[in-house]
């Protein structure tokens, strides 16, 4: 049971490794075990992550990729195999929120939204996918958030709720075709946390924050790791027969 959650010997892969939540979870797969490969635009963020994690005695590798473009994700998966031979585990965690309602978004900045989150996570997973298959095993976790479930009446962010939404569809539909392969494919739904997504959209909006903390049986954002165990969860044995499960992290926001 000990080493349930212990990830020694597998090879996790972080898509949107750069900051915030994806870079935490790149520190908690490393202290657990995990051969990190790190994959975002911003190469030398990678690197200085990189650095950080294998001078904290874990094994990192950085690899640039934007997960909107098709051979730029094929080419960073192809890094990756080469450099450590196998992938266990994939986050899809990139993502990118911009505000507006349906009458105020531009079709451009739609596009963005549902390229970033949904496309990417498409893309990530049609390259990751088959070397999971081939060896029978695979674990991939993908970032959703409580706007897939929910909205918010003070802040419309209705490209996101579209797209997180579009995230637990495909969580659903590939987890019912891969799990003969002994391959689980789960969601998360974080509540709000402190990232450069948020730290100067959501933490500066008091009106949203106040109505979060208001709602919120925990009376507050998330804390900087509170993501990580769940992570953790999905993408270790422990969750062994688990799949397509949306774990919301959010303190009970969503209860109503
Ligand atoms: N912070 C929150 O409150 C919150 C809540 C719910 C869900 N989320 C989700 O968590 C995930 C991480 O967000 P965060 O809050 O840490 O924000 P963040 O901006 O710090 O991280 C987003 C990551 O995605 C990467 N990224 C964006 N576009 C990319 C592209 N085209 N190719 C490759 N990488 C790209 C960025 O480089 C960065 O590493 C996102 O999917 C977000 O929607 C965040």
């Amino acid at each position: 049971m000990k080493d349930l959650f212990d990830l020694k010997g597998k090879v996790a892969v972080v898509a949107g490794a750069s900051s915030g939540l994806g870079a935490d979870a790149a520190r908690a797969y490393a202290e657990y075990g995990a051969q990190v490969a790190l994959l975002a635009r911003r190469k030398e963020r990678l690197d200085e992550l990189a650095e950080e994690i294998t001078a904290a005695g874990g094994t990192a590798f950085a690899a640039a990729c934007d997960v909107t473009v098709e051979e730029s994700v094929k080419n960073a998966v192809e890094q990756v195999l080469t450099h450590y031979g196998k992938i266990d585990i994939l986050l899809n965690n990139a993502g990118v929120a911009i505000k507006g309602s349906v009458e105020d978004t531009s079709a451009e900045d739609w596009d963005k939204v549902m390229d970033i989150n949904v496309k990417g996570m498409y893309l990530m997973c049609k390259y990751v996918i088959p070397g999971m298959r081939s060896r029978q095993y695979g674990k991939i976790v993908n970032v959703a958030s409580v706007n897939a479930v929910m909205a918010s009446k003070t802040l419309a962010r209705h490209s996101y709720n579209a797209s997180k939404a579009a995230v637990r569809g495909l969580t659903m539909g590939m987890a019912a075709t891969y799990m003969k392969d002994n391959i689980t494919i789960n969601s998360v739904g974080p509540g709000l946390f402190e990232s450069e997504m948020t730290a100067n959209t959501l933490f500066k909006n008091e009106e949203y924050l106040e109505s979060y903390r208001k709602t919120n049986p925990a009376s507050r954002p998330g804390r900087q790791g509170e993501l990580n165990g769940t992570i953790l969860f999905l993408s270790s044995d422990a969750s062994s027969y688990v799949t397509s499960q949306h774990i919301l992290v959010d303190g009970g926001y969503t209860i109503i």
